[in-house]
């Protein structure tokens, strides 16, 4: 008769008199436990290599290789637990064999019924043990699953900035300069007299063009910073700075050292992006009056640091994004992982914020 107890289960007997290692593969079998035996701890290794085994009962007195040295030895090279059978003269106290690995123990004379509640107490154990290893595993599979996920996806959002830009440029852009210039020709081919009826109108159209040429510059540089690609990361914080200082009036300084050769540039977007963050962070929040940007490239490390002397927050609460704060820390944190840095944000109340981002080269 076989219960969900013993399906699946392996049990291999190793005992070195044949008596004994036959009444307890009976008992066992009757049960309806899956069963194997061995005469000595070395052929009991040697069957383990071929024959997945879930349980091992030995006995502990045994020629050559006896039950304990049996016991860390399974420990060691499979996954299987073990049940000790002690002898009438205590070989070992129950410390010992359970120090040694073994999940638990039988004294002598066994007895049917104690042999199997103990086995099923580990088995239990065991599937319990089975389950929580699987459970993290699958945590483990899914949680670098996501972070792919969100690595691909800002890799897929600069794509797409990147070619929305070059969109405007290419064709909104030139077809702005081409429509000027068109209006330039139109208004010298106008004669006097029909130029005063449409001057206001062409002169408005002009201004026009001008304008959304101005606005899609705009909308252009927030897109992709200007330089980025050709000019590198120190000429895109310097420009990014100079707009963010315009907007916010606070005065903005950015010291660069020993930053000459530039990173990849997959680092330099993720730099970019992180201090971009970090500054709408002090815009919004701050009540700053100065914004310290330092890039020091050391040992083959690079490090961005952006301080604010503002009203600083308590950066050991941890806000749950979407419940009670956003995302930008977030954010800021899962890019610096993408990149393989280190991510930390500093800060106290009265006392100023510090994002720091640093990477290796
Ligand atoms: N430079 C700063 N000065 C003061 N407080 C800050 C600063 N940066 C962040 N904080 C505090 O930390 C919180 C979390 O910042 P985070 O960028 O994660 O979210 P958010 O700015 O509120 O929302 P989101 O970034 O999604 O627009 C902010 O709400 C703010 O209280
Ligand atoms: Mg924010």
């Amino acid at each position: 008769m076989e219960t969900s107890d013993q399906k699946g289960y392996r049990i291999l007997v190793v005992d070195d008199e044949r008596s004994m290692r036959q009444v307890i593969y009976q008992m066992l079998q009757y049960a309806g436990y899956d069963c194997l035996i061995a005469a000595n701890g070395s052929s009991a290794l040697e069957l383990m290599r071929d024959n997945p085994i879930d349980v091992v009962i030995t006995d502990i007195v045994m020629p050559g290789i006896d039950g304990i040295e049996l016991t860390q030895r399974i420990k060691k090279e499979f996954n299987a637990d073990v049940i000790v059978i002690t002898g009438y003269a205590k070989d070992y106290s129950f410390g010992q064999i359970i120090e040694k690995g073994a999940s638990d123990f039988i004294k002598k004379p066994i007895r049917a019924n104690e042999l199997i509640v103990r086995l099923k107490r580990v088995l239990r154990e065991r599937a319990v043990l089975e389950d929580r290893n699987r459970a993290e595993k699958a945590l483990i599979a899914s949680e670098s699953q996501l972070r792919a996920l969100a690595t691909r996806m800002k890799e897929m959002e600069e794509d797409l900035r990147k070619e929305l830009a070059r969109e405007l440029h290419d064709r909104v852009g030139q077809n702005l300069t081409a429509l000027s210039i068109n209006l330039n020709v139109l208004k010298n081919y106008l004669s006097c007299e029909s130029i005063g009826k449409t001057k206001r109108i062409l002169d408005e159209s002009m201004e026009l063009v001008v304008e959304t040429a101005e606005h899609i510059r705009d909308v252009m540089a927030r897109l992709r910073p200007v330089g980025l690609d050709d000019y590198g990361l120190v000429a895109a914080i310097n420009w990014y700075g100079e707009r963010f200082s315009a907007w916010t009036g606070m005065v903005v300084k950015i010291h660069v050292e020993g930053y000459t050769n530039r990173l990849p540039i997959s680092l330099e977007t993720g730099f970019f992006r992180i201090a971009q963050e970090a500054f709408t962070n002090i815009a919004k929040h701050a009540q700053a009056n100065n914004v310290i940007v330092t890039l020091k490239d050391f040992d083959g490390r690079v490090r961005l640091t952006i301080f604010d002397d503002g009203k600083g927050f308590d950066a050991n609460i941890i806000h749950l994004p979407g419940k009670d704060a956003g995302w930008g820390i977030v954010s800021m944190k899962e890019r610096a992982r993408a990149l393989n840095g280190i991510f930390r944000v500093n800060s106290e109340p009265g006392k100023g914020t510090t994002v720091l981002v640093e990477v290796e080269r």
